[in-house]
């Protein structure tokens, strides 16, 4: 049986007692999981994680495209490394409130391989540019995204074929992934796992994911 990987994004969600009272709730190991907070619950989730062995991986939901120094308000790589083992880049969100372009996104790309972040790369479909050294690529069609209306399985495993004859990746599906419908995308031979971003606020209905994905 292939090793699903289930990535949660928590976007600009909860408070650091709330992402305590989250870990509280959330009793699964020995799975591929991981999760990405915002910036400001990462070192005490980290130490969590560490103390209690927890067995999730941490992943960023945003790099600065430069590197340290004079450019206010950004989170650079080096900061990122000392947390997490992954970043999401090239998100939708990103792409429509914050402007993010290619030339953007192949920097973001650039600077978290010059700090061994490994990169969830995000596109719509097989036509985005997916800049060189990504290590997952995430399928996430527009209009899934938060809608309750999911892409359907078939379509989805079509788009991460034709991505996997562009980049021999592994390739993630998102958009309204719950637990009613997780096994219909992970069950799909091109599909190695899923993205999730509402689902997975809720600590019991993530674990839901992760068990019948
Ligand atoms: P959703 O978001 O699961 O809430 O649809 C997915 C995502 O944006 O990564």
């Amino acid at each position: 049986m292939k090793q699903v990987l289930i990535v949660g994004n928590w976007k600009s969600n909860k408070t650091n007692q709330q992402a305590q009272e989250w870990l509280d709730q959330f009793q699964i190991s020995n799975h591929n999981i991981i999760i990405c907070p915002p910036f400001t619950l990462l070192p005490q989730l980290d130490w969590r994680i560490k103390n209690q062995k927890l067995g999730i991986k941490l992943g960023a939901q945003d790099i600065s495209p430069f590197d340290e120094g004079a450019y206010t308000g950004e989170i650079n790589g080096k900061q990122i490394k000392e947390f997490c083992e992954y970043v999401i880049i090239g998100h939708s969100e990103r792409r429509k409130y914050f402007s993010e372009d290619d030339s953007k996104l192949e920097k973001k790309v650039a600077m978290a391989k010059k700090y061994g972040i490994k990169v969830i790369f995000c596109v719509q479909g097989e036509h985005d540019v997916i800049p060189q050294g990504v290590e997952i690529v995430a399928y996430e069609p527009v209009f899934a995204i938060g809608t309750g209306t999911p892409d359907t399985p078939e379509n989805a495993n079509e788009t991460a074929k034709k991505i996997k004859e562009i980049i021999d990746v592994p390739v993630l599906y998102g958009g309204s992934v719950t637990s009613q419908n997780v096994k219909n995308f992970t069950q799909m031979p091109h599909i190695d796992g899923v993205l999730v971003g509402g689902a997975s606020l809720d600590a019991y209905e993530f674990a839901s994911i992760i068990e019948k994905a």
